[in-house]
Parts: C-alpha cells; structure tokens; sequence
C-alpha cells in the first residue's frame, strides 16, 4: 500500500469534467445510485461551492485524479459522507482506510459527532470497506443501508 499516496484536492474544473465520465458509467452509476442528471445542472451544483453544509474533494493518487469524496447534509452534530473511486483499477486495493481516515479528521475540524452514510445493499465492496472501519448498520431497507459511525 505504501506505493499509493493519496491526497485530497480542491474540487476544481478537472473533477467537474472527470466526474461527468465517472458518474456516468453504468457500473459507477448504479453503484453510486446517482439520479440522472445534465451538465447543466452539473455546472449548477459546482457554481453554488463552497458551502457550509456540503463539503467535497478531489481525491488524486499519485497525482492522478481518482475520485471524489465529501461531507454533505452538514449540520452542528451529523453529516453524510459521501465519496466514490472513479478509476477501476483503484478498486479493492485498500484506499478506504486513507480516505476515511482524511474524512475523520474534516469531521473533527466541524466538531461533527456522527457520521454516517447510504449504500446500495448490493454493493458488497463498499459495505465491506466500511464495516472494516467501524460503520455499524444503523438502518436497512431492501435495496439502501444506511450506516453510521461515530466521529473519535
Ligand atoms: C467503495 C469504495 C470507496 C471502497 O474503497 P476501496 O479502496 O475500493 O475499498 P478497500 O479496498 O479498502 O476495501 C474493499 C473490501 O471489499 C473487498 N472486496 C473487493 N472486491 C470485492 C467484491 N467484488 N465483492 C465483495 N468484496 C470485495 C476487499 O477484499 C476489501 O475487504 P477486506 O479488507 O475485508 O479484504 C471504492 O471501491 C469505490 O469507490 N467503488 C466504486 C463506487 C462505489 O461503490 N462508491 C460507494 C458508494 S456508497
């Protein structure tokens, strides 16, 4: 793992564009269970950052962009992680545990108690993943888990 330096940039243009791909791959997509959606509103959502309750992150390895992480629903006690590796060929290959480990530290900088997530309940790497780091199911319905877990 020591090959793989991740770190976590400004959502700029170059995450604007990339995500337009990664979000709309069919596999990503489903997995993400990201609505659709135009570029048009794409370039909405990007123009209205920086937010106080919505926090994201370009996430680059080795300085190549790979994804895309972040906090939203952000409130005094709780926000929603979200976050998704867009290259493939990063899947699996144990990044989970820097990435929450640079989403702790966001959450203890908001003085953040909880938090917590949603996932496809077929999406057996990312249920993994978090369940290796501590998410605990907190609810679950037939297609969507949500798990939480507290902000140390
Ligand atoms: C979810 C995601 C962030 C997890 O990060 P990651 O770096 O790939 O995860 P890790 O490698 O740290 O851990 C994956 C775990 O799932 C296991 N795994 C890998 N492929 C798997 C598969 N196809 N089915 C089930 N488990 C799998 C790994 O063995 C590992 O578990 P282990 O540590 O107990 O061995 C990343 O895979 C991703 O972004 N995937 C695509 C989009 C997505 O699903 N986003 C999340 C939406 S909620």
């Amino acid at each position: 793992m020591s090959s793989y330096i991740l770190k976590f940039v400004t959502f700029n243009e170059v995450y604007l564009a990339k995500s337009w791909g990664w979000l709309n791959d069919v596999e990503i997509k489903k997995l993400t269970n990201t609505p659709d959606f135009t570029q048009m509103q794409q370039r909405t959502f990007f123009d209205s950052l920086p937010r106080e309750d919505y926090k994201v992150w370009g996430m680059e390895c080795n300085d190549f962009p790979i994804g895309v992480v972040g906090l939203k629903k952000i409130t005094s006690t709780s926000a929603e992680y979200f976050g998704y590796i867009g290259e493939k060929n990063y899947w699996g290959k144990g990044l989970f545990t820097f990435i929450l480990d640079f989403i702790m530290l966001e959450a203890k900088q908001l003085h953040i108690d909880i938090i917590y997530l949603n996932v496809c309940s077929d999406n057996q790497r990312a249920i993994r993943a978090y369940q290796r780091e501590g998410f605990i199911v907190s609810t679950q319905r037939d297609d969507l888990i949500e798990m939480t877990m507290r902000v140390a």
